[in-house]
């Protein structure tokens, strides 16, 4: 079965090629529009989109040395995310299984994230836990078999990645935060600047991020114009830490609470090198698994949408012509 798989819920447009269980070409293309503004405009979003999703698509199937009628089934983001991105990337995929008359299905943007690790050949086994640290969530799932999921932990405010990206804004540095943070932070010393791991009352399974936002918003402030130009790589590196800190803490309660000790970390903050050796130390410590997405599939990216299909289309589950985005779209618990 040849799947098409269609991603463009925020700022990376997308189309991946999947045959017989593998992936055979992914590519992402981000829009880098939005840099100058300090974050996704999702107007521009939109255009950028649909400007691009065509030619996106092609270069897939030109890389994979397939053709359009080659495609058996298309898998598509239908949310969560930005509305008017979604509506491209949708109603794309829609006109495509008309004209090719094949069938196509609306996929969890989240639920991409969640199989992101089967992607590359994986020793990662049912159960596991999912740490899921994307722009806009920060939750603990645990996976029990394809489709069934419990939600141990979210963040009841800020995602990890919105603290990244905010906390770079505070720092004066660009768009996406999170990659920014992590370049300016080699070399800084993550114990210069004092931040503690924030508690949330009444679960403390779960996450808070904007009151290291706020933490660090005081001290940029507090700080002299002199001392945090020169310090500002251990600014970084400080808050880095705290954000990393705070993500293996919670996983450490979760896992203590449920013993799983298959542990998969994805969305685009697993992109982040000292989150990952820190996550590996832990490994060690807890006697578990961490499993790793590569680099590329880690950041959003229609490989993981076409995945998390597979199963699906081969039971036969499409989606009808009906389907509207939905950019509020959960996880069933
Ligand atoms: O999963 P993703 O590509 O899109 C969403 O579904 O949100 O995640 C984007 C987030 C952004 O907040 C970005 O700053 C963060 O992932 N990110 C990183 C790194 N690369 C991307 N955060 C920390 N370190 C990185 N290297
Ligand atoms: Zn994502």
């Amino acid at each position: 079965m040849v799947i098409l798989g269609i991603e463009t819920s925020c700022d990376e447009t997308s189309a991946a090629i999947f045959t017989n269980g593998d992936i055979i070409s992914n590519v992402v293309y981000t829009q880098e529009e939005h840099n100058k503004f300090g974050g996704v405009v999702p107007e521009v979003a939109s255009r950028e989109h649909d400007a691009n999703i065509h030619s996106i698509v092609s270069t897939a199937l030109y890389r994979a040395k397939l053709n359009y009628s080659d495609i058996n089934a298309i898998a598509v983001t239908y949310g969560a995310g930005l509305l008017g991105a979604l509506i491209v990337g949708l109603n794309y995929a829609k006109g495509l299984a008309i004209g090719l008359n094949i069938p196509f299905l609306g996929i969890n943007h989240l639920e991409g994230h969640l199989y992101s690790n089967f992607i590359s050949t994986s020793n990662l086994q049912y159960p596991y836990l999912c740490l899921l640290v994307t722009g806009g969530h920060t939750q603990i799932w645990e996976v029990k078999s394809v489709g069934e999921y419990v939600l141990h932990s979210n963040t009841v405010d800020d995602a990890a990645g919105e603290a990244f990206d905010k906390g770079a804004r505070l720092l004066g540095l660009g768009y996406p935060g999170g990659p920014e943070i992590e370049r300016i932070s080699k070399g800084g010393d993550s114990k210069f600047y004092k931040f503690s791991i924030p508690h949330v009352k009444n679960n403390p399974l779960n996450f808070s991020f904007s009151g290291l936002k706020t933490a660090l918003l005081y001290k940029t402030n507090d700080i002299p114009k002199e001392e945090l130009k020169k310090n500002r790589s251990h600014l970084a590196a400080s808050y880095q830490e705290i954000i990393i800190d705070t993500l293996l803490n919670r996983l450490k309660k979760v896992y203590n609470k449920t013993k799983i000790n298959n542990i998969s970390i994805t969305g685009g903050v697993a992109a982040n090198k000292r989150f990952r050796e820190k996550a590996n130390l832990l490994s060690h410590d807890l006697n578990a698994s961490i499993y790793f997405p590569p680099l590329k599939y880690c950041t959003d990216n229609a490989a993981m949408i076409a995945k998390a299909s597979y199963q699906k289309l081969l039971n036969g589950i499409n989606s009808h012509l009906d389907l509207e985005p939905n950019p509020n779209l959960v996880l069933n618990k």
